[in-house]
């Protein structure tokens, strides 16, 4: 029996934080045990918000090693520019997508909302826009039957079905699958200097942990973790320490999170201890990552000859749905 697709992407916008890794690249890691995996290192989106070319490019490659770093096999990885068929359905499919569906989008309001507000010149590209539409190509040019979401993503796959859908319409014939969403508990990990707030890069350095950062820096951002915030309702977990319960629970340390847990609920709970835990956990999972990046950077040549290998390879799937998309198209 056949395997399904899997098909997903990340942008190279810098480090990846321990959100990002509980969050989505984990989930990705233990996809590829069930399903035939594509997994894109997106850096034509990485174009979309204000950007620097030459990090661009160090982005890109920095991000394939960490992936490989925590397991993703390096077959399953390719990077989206070097499978330019990808834009070439974008452009195809644009003249499949309504506009006024595009400017519905949330996170096109959001993340324009958020250039006007940190860019000197406020300057939104019609790209941003687009994301979506070149986000649909992405998946749609593997023929992948599964995408995972997040709550954030899942107008984007609606529109990705829209635009499948009015295609096959449109040509008569049922040519794409509609892909569907694959939804798995993945964690929301917190910002551990605010914990109303997401880990996340956009809001800053503090705001996030560096997976492969150094070991001090982590156990010091663990170390002051806000814990109390003053306004958590008598009874309740405070924000703080739920998102390092979280932390330790994603990081598999189970029987420290039992045995916390445990004095959490006699209301014994040492804070310093839940945050020992943590930091141990988070400090292991880093020290085998890096020693798997550091290697894998000994052969950096021969790895990136790899990844080029692979993006060649996937890109044969690429073009046969391009050569058929054109013809059924009148091109
Ligand atoms: P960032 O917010 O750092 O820019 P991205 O938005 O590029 O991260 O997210 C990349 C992936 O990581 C997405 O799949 C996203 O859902 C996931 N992710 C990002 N931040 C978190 C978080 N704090 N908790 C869980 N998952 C996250
Ligand atoms: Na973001």
């Amino acid at each position: 029996e056949q395997r399904k697709q899997v098909l997903s992407a990340i942008q190279p916008t810098g480090q990846m934080h321990f959100g990002n890794y509980f969050g989505a690249v984990k989930n990705w890691v233990a996809l590829q045990e069930k399903y035939d995996c594509t997994y894109g290192v997106v850096d034509y989106h990485a174009m979309t918000m204000p950007y620097n070319p030459k990090k661009l490019r160090e982005n890109t490659w920095e991000l394939l090693f960490n992936l490989m770093a925590v397991g993703v096999k390096p077959e399953s990885l390719f990077i989206q520019s070097l499978v330019p068929e990808h834009t070439e359905l974008c452009w195809i499919f644009n003249c499949f997508t309504s506009y006024g569906q595009l400017t519905r989008m949330t996170q096109f309001k959001d993340k324009s909302a958020q250039v006007a507000e940190t860019a000197t010149d406020s300057f939104i590209s019609a790209g941003l826009l687009d994301y979506p539409v070149l986000q649909a190509a992405d998946i749609l040019i593997y023929r992948a039957d599964y995408v995972p979401v997040g709550k954030d993503q899942e107008q984007h796959l609606e529109l990705t079905r829209n635009i499948a859908q009015r295609f096959n319409n449109q040509m008569g014939k049922e040519y794409f699958v509609l892909p569907e969403p694959l939804y798995t508990e993945v964690p929301k990990v917190r910002s551990t200097a605010d914990p109303t707030r997401k880990m996340s890069k956009s809001a800053g350095e503090k705001h996030y942990i560096d997976v492969f950062g150094d070991d001090n820096r982590i156990r010091k951002q663990i170390r002051s973790a806000v814990t109390d915030t003053g306004d958590t309702p008598a009874g309740e977990m405070s924000p703080g320490v739920d998102n390092l319960f979280t932390l330790l629970k994603a990081a598999e340390s189970m029987e420290a999170y039992e045995s916390l847990m445990k004095d959490y609920e006699a209301g014994e709970l040492k804070y310093v201890d839940l945050k020992d835990a943590v930091a141990d956990a988070l400090v292991g999972l880093s020290a085998d990552f890096k020693a798997r990046k550091e290697a894998l950077k000994a052969d950096k040549k021969e790895i990136k000859n790899q990844i080029k290998a692979s993006s060649a390879e996937i890109r044969k799937k690429a073009q046969e749905t391009v050569r058929a998309v054109k013809e059924m198209a009148g091109l």
